[in-house]
C-alpha cells in the first residue's frame, strides 16, 4: 500500500463518492479470429516476476506499449487487436523466462530476463543478448526521451542488491499520468484496489484531492490502469481464449471529468471554465535583474471569483519570485480574466549566506506553475500550467558606451580622416605590449578601426573621467549600468591611473588588479577579468589581507566614486571594458570603445628654473607695458616722464658709448 499512503500524506481532503451508474463502458477487442487455428507459440513464453501487472508505454510512439503480467504482450496498435503472448526464441537459452524489468530505448526494447539483458529490435523482429554487462542485472531504467537526431539518453542497469525489494503486493493497481513529452507533468494518479475501490488523485500546487469511487465491479488480477489524456483513465484487461492462443483485450474508459459533472454526485462545480497560458510546457530564459512577463487567460464560471496562484521552484534558493496581476474584462458577454505573471530574481545584498550568493552566481533551471487556489474536486480538466525557466544569460543583452560627447562633433577630430585608414603613433615611453607597465622598445603605429569603434569619445585630460555604460536589450536601451566594471587599454598604454587607491576606496581586502588577474589566468589570456574570477575587496568573505593600501584601485562603478585620471598626454585610447559584478547578469558583458584625450600642452623642454625666470620676465614686461602709458597721462606721470627724459638724456651719451658710438 506504499503508493496509496504517499498520496494520503499529501492530500488535503478525501472525498468518497458513490455512483449508481457503472463507472465505465467496457468494450472487448477481438480480431482475426474467424476460423479456429492451432497456432503454436514459438520459443519460451515470458512472464513478469512480480505478482503485479505493469504497463510500459513507448516515450514517443503512443501506440507502442508493453503489458507485463502473467503473460507479456507487446502491442503496436495500443491493444486494438488480439495478441499472442510475447516469447523469446529458445536459441537465446534464457533458462527461466522470467522478466524483472523492461525499458523502451528508441527502436529497441530492453528486457531483463533471468538477470541478463536482452535486446529486442521490434522493427526488425530481431533478438540479441547484450554484451559487456558483467554483473547480474535486476532492473533497467533510463531517460524517456525520443531518440531524434543526436539526443543522448542515459540507460542504467541496476544490480539485484542495489534495489530495495518491494513486497509482493497484489492488492492494488496504480498509475501516475505521464505525458509523452515535459517530465514535470505528473499531476494525476489513479489506484484500483482489490476491494473494488477506484481512487483518483489530482495534485495541485496548493491542495491535492483524492476521490474514491466505491464498490465498482472492475477489479481483476490482470488489470492495468493507464491515462490516455487529462482526466481520461483506461483500465485494460487481457482475456484468454479457450480456442485461440491469441488473447483479446477488454478496455474500460473512464472520463473522470464527465463523471464528476453528474449532479447526483454533488461533487461541487468547478469555478473555472478555462485556464490557458501560451507559456505552457515552454522554456524561457531569465537573467539576473531581468523580468519575465507571462500571460494567461482564466474564464471563471459566471458569478464566481476563483483565485489564481503561481508557484516557482527555487533550487538552491534562487530567490525567484512571481507575482500575478489580474484584470477582468467582458467579451461577447463572457467575463474573462487576463493574468499577467511577472517573474524576477530577488537579490539579498550584503547579509546573504555566502553559499547562497555563490550558488546564485551559477546558471540553473527552475519551473513556474500556475494553478487555481482551493480547486474543486471536479476541476479535473483544469491541470496546473507549467513552464521551464532557464535562469542564465539572456543573449540579447549588450553593453554600449554612451557617446554623446564625440570628438568628431566638437571638431577635434575629422571623421573623414578617421575613416581613411587613419593611424597614430604611440611613443615607446607610453605603452607596454605585455601590459606590465614597462616602457616598450620602439614606437607603435596603430591603425584606427573606425568601422568597429566609430568616432572616439572626448575626454579632457585634466578632469577625472569614467564612461557612461548603458545596457541594451534587443536593440533597445534598458538602463545605465551601475555595476562594477574594469577597463584595460588594448595597446598597452599605461599613461592613466585611477583617482582612488585600495585604501581610499574603503577596501577591507587587497583588491585584485590586472597584474594579479593576468598572473592567475596565465599569459594566454590578457583580457580575462570577468564575473567568474572577480572578488570584491569590500566582500567580507574575501580574506586577502590589505598589505598595499596605496596601489591604484582599478575597479570602476559600483559603490565607489572611482574615476580614470589621464596623464598629460593627448591621444586616442582604445579600452576593453568588462562588467565584473557577478550579481548583475549571468552574461559576460564586455565590449571595446575609444576615447580621445585632449587639452594637454606638450610637456616643457626647459628646466624648471629657466621657466621661473622666463615667467617673471614676461610678467614684468606685461606690467610695464600696462603701467607706462597709464602713468604718462597722470600728474605723477609728468614727473615720471621728466625722470625718463632726464634719464634718457644722461644715458644717451653713456649708452651710446655702450653701442660704440661715443
Ligand atoms: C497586463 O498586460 C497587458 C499588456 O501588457 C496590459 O495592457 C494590462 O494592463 C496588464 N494588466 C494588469 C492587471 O497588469
Ligand atoms: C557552505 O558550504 C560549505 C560546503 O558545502 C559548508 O561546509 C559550510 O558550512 C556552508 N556554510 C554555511 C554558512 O552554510
Ligand atoms: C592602410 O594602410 C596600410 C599601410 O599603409 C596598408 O597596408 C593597408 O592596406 C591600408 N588599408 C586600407 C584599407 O587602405
Ligand atoms: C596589483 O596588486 C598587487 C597586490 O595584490 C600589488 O603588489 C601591485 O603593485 C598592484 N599592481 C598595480 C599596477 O597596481
Amino acid at each position: 500500500m506504499l503508493a496509496l499512503m504517499l498520496v494520503a500524506a499529501t492530500t488535503s481532503w478525501l472525498c468518497p463518492l458513490v455512483t449508481a451508474q457503472p463507472l465505465c463502458r467496457t468494450r472487448t477487442l477481438r480480431t482475426g479470429k474467424v476460423f479456429p487455428v492451432k497456432e503454436k507459440i514459438q520459443g519460451d513464453r515470458l512472464y513478469f516476476s512480480s505478482g503485479k501487472t505493469h504497463l510500459i508505454k513507448h516515450p514517443c510512439n503512443k501506440n507502442l506499449a508493453l503489458y507485463l503480467g502473467r503473460q507479456i504482450f507487446l502491442t503496436k496498435d495500443n491493444f486494438e487487436s488480439s495478441l499472442i503472448p510475447f516469447s523469446i526464441p529458445s536459441s537465446m537459452q534464457v533458462g527461466t523466462p522470467e522478466v524483472t524489468s523492461a525499458h523502451f530505448a528508441g527502436s529497441v526494447l530492453l528486457l531483463v530476463v533471468n538477470q541478463k539483458v536482452y535486446v529486442y529490435d521490434y522493427e526488425a523482429n530481431f533478438w540479441t543478448a547484450s554484451t559487456g554487462i558483467e554483473h547480474p542485472v535486476s532492473h533497467v531504467s533510463g531517460d524517456n526521451c525520443c531518440y531524434s537526431g543526436n539526443s543522448f539518453c542515459m540507460i542504467r542497469y541496476l544490480r539485484p542488491t542495489s534495489i530495495s525489494q518491494t513486497p509482493e503486493d497484489t492488492d492494488f493497481r496504480s498509475t501516475p499520468r505521464k505525458d509523452v513529452y515535459v517530465q514535470c507533468d505528473e499531476n494525476e494518479l489513479a489506484v484500483l484496489t482489490r476491494e473494488n475501490n477506484l481512487y483518483y488523485g489530482s495534485l495541485g500546487i496548493q491542495s491535492s484531492s483524492l476521490i474514491k469511487f466505491a464498490d465498482q465491479n472492475i477489479w481483476s488480477q490482470e488489470a492495468v490502469l493507464m491515462f490516455t489524456d487529462v482526466g481520461m483513465l483506461e483500465i485494460l484487461t487481457p482475456l484468454p481464449d479457450m480456442i485461440f492462443p491469441a488473447f483479446d483485450f477488454q478496455k474500460c474508459l473512464l472520463n473522470i471529468q464527465a463523471l464528476l459533472m453528474d449532479p447526483q454526485l454533488q461533487a461541487g462545480i468547478c469555478k473555472v471554465e478555462l485556464l490557458q497560458g501560451e507559456f505552457e510546457n515552454k522554456m524561457y530564459t531569465i537573467d539576473m535583474n531581468s523580468q519575465l512577463e507571462l500571460t494567461a487567460l482564466m474564464i471563471p464560471r459566471p458569478g464566481t471569483l476563483p483565485v489564481p496562484l503561481v508557484m516557482v521552484s527555487n533550487p538552491h534558493s534562487l530567490g525567484l519570485q512571481a507575482v500575478i496581476y489580474e484584470d477582468g474584462y467582458t467579451y461577447n458577454g463572457d467575463t474573462k480574466h487576463r493574468l499577467n505573471i511577472s517573474l524576477k530574481q530577488q537579490h539579498h545584498w550584503g547579509r546573504a549566506d555566502p553559499n547562497f550568493t555563490s550558488s546564485i552566481k551559477r546558471p540553473t533551471i527552475s519551473t513556474i506553475t500556475l494553478d487555481i487556489a482551493n480547486k474543486e474536486i471536479s476541476c479535473v480538466d483544469l491541470k496546473p500550467l507549467t513552464a521551464l525557466i532557464s535562469v542564465g544569460c539572456d543573449l540579447e543583452k549588450k553593453i554600449v558606451i554612451q557617446n554623446e560627447l564625440s570628438a568628431c562633433h566638437h571638431g577635434v577630430l575629422d571623421p573623414v580622416a578617421l575613416q581613411d585608414n587613419y593611424s597614430y603613433i604611440i611613443e615607446r615611453e607610453a605603452y607596454d605590449p605585455n601590459f606590465q607597465g614597462q616602457q616598450a622598445e620602439e614606437d607603435l603605429e596603430v591603425y584606427y578601426p573606425y568601422e568597429k569603434l566609430g568616432c572616439p569619445l572626448l575626454a579632457y585630460y585634466d578632469t577625472p573621467w569614467k564612461p557612461v555604460v548603458e545596457l541594451w536589450r534587443e536593440g533597445k536601451f534598458q538602463e545605465v549600468v551601475e555595476a562594477e566594471y574594469v577597463l584595460l587599454e588594448m595597446n598597452g598604454l599605461f599613461t592613466y591611473t585611477y583617482s582612488l587607491t585600495a585604501g581610499t576606496a574603503g577596501c577591507s581586502a587587497q583588491p585584485q588588479n590586472w597584474t594579479t588577474i593576468t598572473e592567475m589566468a596565465g599569459d594566454t589570456a590578457f583580457f580575462s577579468w570577468d564575473r567568474e574570477n572577480y572578488m570584491s575587496c569590500h566582500d567580507p568573505d574575501y580574506h586577502e589581507p590589505l598589505r598595499w593600501p596605496d596601489v591604484p584601485y582599478q575597479i570602476l562603478g559600483g559603490p565607489t566614486e572611482n574615476k580614470v585620471v589621464f596623464d598629460q598626454r593627448n591621444g586616442i585610447y582604445i579600452f576593453f571594458i568588462s562588467i565584473v559584478d557577478p550579481s548583475y547578469s549571468y552574461c559576460h558583458l564586455e565590449t571595446t570603445f575609444s576615447v580621445y584625450v585632449y587639452g594637454a600642452f606638450p610637456l616643457s623642454i626647459f628646466p624648471p628654473i629657466t621657466i621661473v625666470l622666463l615667467t617673471v620676465a614676461t610678467l614684468l614686461s606685461v606690467w610695464l607695458a600696462y603701467m607706462i602709458p597709464q602713468l604718462l597721462h597722470m600728474e605723477q606721470g609728468l614727473e615720471v616722464s621728466g625722470f625718463w627724459a632726464r634719464l634718457y638724456q644722461r644715458c644717451r651719451s653713456s649708452c651710446a658709448c655702450l653701442w660704440g658710438r661715443c
